[in-house]
């Protein structure tokens, strides 16, 4: 028990052993034990620590027909040999209980949260990877649990938190990889909930991001609902642009998600005396920038995708290349995945109390 009076129940035995950590996919394995809180009769229940396993409901469970669910993406890291890294606590809760709100599920506890988090990485930290691109991701996720086919917010919810040791998110690794945009799709609307980590944002995104896939590119880079001509985010990432010595990221505004990593890029980017702009980017802006030479890298942030760079994006046949075009990470690119890496392990020091270690 912890002092949150925490039920803990061990697995007998450890998968552990049968798993590569050599060869990791992202989220393909999970480790022995999950997180589980109930929402019934108006209030959080008991918070639980169980073997990691199957979750029955009934086909008329509320969030499989209307979606009413959300769920966040963190990491933990090797911190200074034994120990773990959660990075970003409080800023990943704040983005979940603000995407809970916009689909009417009620906010859990700060403290249920962190420390069911705690409790948890402690329990499983043979399960963080040693490597240094390694980490054991974590999944929150938090779903509508009535049966009923009424179109209504539930009365009753389940959050599981689940771990998964995970290498690069990207087949590419970190090497460039490829966009292109989508102009006859769209990802998210202003007032809708395209700023919420919500499961329908990324459903919807699966049959553009196929046919991207089809015809050569990673991922698709996401234009504006409206006038379909200013870059937003790319779905796993949101996207930086250096132009000439400029450091550019479209603006939070409603319909773009509000990256953790995305901020930790700002913060260090502020704190270096670099120039920085969040604003609007126009496509055209990209494709003339990239003529004259000023588009000098482009790269995403995400907690699932740290820092990857991109080389290329296509705009309906147009070409848009950095003028540092390699087959590597450009370097302020690195500066920045060297940086938040370093912070992640405990190797530079956590000037900005990003990391909570246990
Ligand atoms: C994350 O970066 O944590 C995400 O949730 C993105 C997802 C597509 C893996």
């Amino acid at each position: 028990m912890s002092k949150l009076n925490i039920e803990v129940k061990k697995v007998t035995d450890s998968r552990i052993a049968e798993v590569d950590f050599e060869n990791l996919s992202f989220g393909e394995e999970f480790s022995d034990h999950q997180f589980e809180i109930r929402y019934d009769n108006g209030a959080w229940q008991t918070p639980r620590i169980l073997p990691y396993d199957a979750v029955p409901m009934y086909p008329a469970i509320s969030t499989i027909h209307y979606g009413q669910a959300v769920f966040e993406g963190m990491k933990a890291f090797r911190y200074r040999g034994d120990k773990a890294n959660i990075f970003r606590v409080d800023m990943h809760y704040d983005r979940f209980v603000r995407s809970c709100k916009r689909v009417c599920i009620p906010e859990i506890p700060r403290e249920y949260f962190i420390e069911g988090l705690k409790t948890l990485i402690d329990l499983e930290r043979d399960w963080i990877p040693e490597a240094k691109y390694k980490s054991l991701y974590i999944r929150p996720i938090v779903f509508a649990a009535d049966q009923t086919l009424g179109l209504r917010s539930s009365k009753t919810y389940r959050l599981h938190i689940i771990c998964s040791p995970v290498g690069n998110y990207y087949a590419e690794g970190i090497k460039p990889i490829r966009l292109t945009t989508m102009p006859e799709y769209v990802r998210a609307v202003k007032g809708g909930v395209g700023d919420a980590k919500v499961p329908g944002n990324y459903a919807a995104s699966l049959e553009p991001t196929i046919k991207a896939q089809q015809q050569g590119y990673t991922q698709v880079l996401w234009l504006d609902a409206i006038e379909r001509k200013y870059v937003e985010e790319v779905g796993s990432m949101n996207i930086f642009f250096l132009i000439g010595d400029t450091l550019v990221t479209p603006p939070i505004n409603g319909s773009i998600l509000p990256g953790v990593t995305r901020n930790s890029v700002l913060e260090i980017a502020k704190a270096e005396g670099m120039k920085v702009e969040e604003r609007p980017v126009s496509i055209d802006e990209l494709i003339e920038a990239s003529r004259n030479g000023d588009l000098k890298e482009i790269f995403g942030s995400g907690t699932a995708a740290v820092i990857s760079p991109v080389g290329s994006i296509n705009h309906e046949g147009q070409h848009i290349t950095v003028s540092t075009t390699s087959d590597e990470m450009g370097p302020v690119a690195r500066r920045f995945y060297d940086q938040i890496t370093g912070i992640h392990h405990g190797e530079i020091p956590d000037e900005y109390s990003w990391c909570t270690v246990i």
